[in-house]
């Protein structure tokens, strides 16, 4: 098992080119399975979870090449699925939450699906009840059968009104898992509290390029007239805006000054206002953003929302900002109520944070102490590496595997703006062969 090791001190300086977004591309790749023509996807981030889609896409019949960033899908055909029932395996899915996004788009194609429940995760409960809602209302008649979402409804579904909010707003992959579904299914589908993350405004297109008829884009409620079958496309994926905001954060608390290159600064415009509040210099082009800072940052209060609120992917890394920021913030979050496993590892670097509920409140330091701590989940664990920069002396990242799910080659490109960072191989005790 892999660990980062971190030594504090050093500022964040220099220009880097945000990688492939890891939400965007996850629900595109699945869209391959609408077609049995080859979907190009080009700018595909080398991360875990692309890795793990790729796999379940594997067992549902898809071919994939993979080449420099490229990657070509090319589903099987329909009768070959139809004579040939695949799943989506528990081994699998348990490891990553949105390969539930594949259920869609396989009943709309096949008529039959079977895909693994996800299972637990470490930001709360996260259950699927929006996206058998979606389905079920299309006509798939989704059932759950020894841990397996199964439908078996062996005609086109049909096209219907439904509403996908909840409490927390909507849900960025039941919108697209019911979407994809609404392109093939018989009529007219209207979705109303849609998710208008920009992830799902790339779908739409993806969609609309292999002949999808769907009107709305990037609004709360989308009309989808579904046609008879789809074709191949060619896509470019959008730059990473969370793996941008993360680098960008890291500038203001490290005094630093870094440019992000390849990134829609619309998409994080709720972070760089919330970083400018906080005393940072903001200024941005077309397609970059550039984040200086030259002093201490000031408290920044938070509240996660859906796009275009500041995004719960970005709570963690905030709170590390604030952490050493001067005053008292408060951070709430709205979206995953439970996402605060890294408010423990925080105060074992000396932070001074204290949860209630749904929001921390975190009294910013002077100082952090560097300290050995385990990463939990993929943002949580990017926040610490963020905490190390600042920490005086030496912080170790442990369980890392955690970050290579979502952050590409996090290590050489925070090494790339000036971070002393290393990735190290942790010893582990092996029971067999003691080492006393
Ligand atoms: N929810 C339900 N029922 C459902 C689906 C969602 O109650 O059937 C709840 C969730 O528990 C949560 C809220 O609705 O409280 C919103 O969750 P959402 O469904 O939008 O999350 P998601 O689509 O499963 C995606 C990202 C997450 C990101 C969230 C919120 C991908 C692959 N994942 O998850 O990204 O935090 O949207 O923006 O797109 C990450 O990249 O680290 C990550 C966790």
């Amino acid at each position: 098992m892999d660990r980062l090791v971190v030594n504090g001190g050093a500022r964040l300086e220099g220009r880097l080119t945000a990688s492939g977004s890891k939400n965007a591309v996850l629900p595109l790749m699945a869209a391959a399975l609408l077609t049995d023509e080859p979907v190009v996807l080009h700018r595909v981030p080398a991360l875990r979870d692309v890795t793990t889609m790729g796999l379940i896409l594997k067992q549902l019949g898809v071919e994939l090449q993979a080449e420099d960033g490229t990657l070509v899908l090319q589903a099987a055909s329909t009768e070959s699925l139809r004579d040939e029932p695949r799943e989506a395996s528990y081994d699998l899915v348990s490891t990553m939450r949105a390969s539930v996004c594949v259920l869609g788009p396989l009943v709309a194609r096949v008529g039959q699906a079977r895909v693994s429940l996800p299972g637990g995760c470490v930001l709360g409960v996260r259950p699927v009840d929006m996206h058998m809602k979606g389905l079920n209302a299309l006509g798939a008649r989704i059932e759950v059968d020894g841990g397996y979402l199964v439908s078996d409804v062996g005609r086109r579904l049909q096209g219907s009104r439904l509403f996908l909010g909840s409490t927390f707003g909507s849900s960025v992959l039941a919108t697209a898992n019911v979407l994809m579904a609404a392109t093939l299914a018989e009529g007219t589908t209207r979705i109303t509290s849609a998710a208008m993350e920009p992830e799902i405004v790339q779908l739409v297109t993806l969609l609309q390029s292999m002949g999808a008829r769907i009107t709305g884009i990037g609004g709360p409620e989308l009309l989808v007239e579904g046609v008879e079958r789809l074709s191949g496309t060619e896509m470019t994926t959008q730059g990473d805006r969370i793996e941008a905001g993360t680098f960008l954060i890291g500038a203001a608390m490290t005094r630093g000054d870094v440019t992000i290159d390849g990134v829609d600064p619309s998409h994080l415009a709720a972070v760089t206002d919330t970083l400018g509040q906080a005393g940072a210099e903001v200024t941005c082009g077309d397609d970059w953003i550039r984040v200086q800072a030259d002093r201490r940052l000031e408290s920044t209060d938070v509240t996660t929302l859906p796009y275009p609120g500041f995004p719960t992917d970005l709570q963690a890394q905030h709170m590390t900002a604030m952490a050493v920021a001067r005053g008292l913030s408060v951070i709430t979050e709205r979206i995953f109520p439970d996402r605060f496993m890294h408010v423990a590892e925080l105060l074992r670097l000396g932070a001074d944070i204290r949860k209630e509920g749904n929001q921390a409140i975190v009294s910013g330091c002077e100082r952090l102490s560097g300290a050995p701590v385990m990463a939990s989940d993929l943002r949580a664990s990017a926040a610490l590496v963020l905490a190390g920069l600042v920490a005086e002396g030496q912080t170790e990242v442990r369980r890392v595997y955690h970050i290579d799910r979502g952050y590409e080659r996090i290590d050489a490109r925070m090494a790339a703006l000036g971070a002393e960072i290393r990735r190290e191989k942790q010893p582990h005790l092996d029971p067999q062969r003691p080492d006393w």
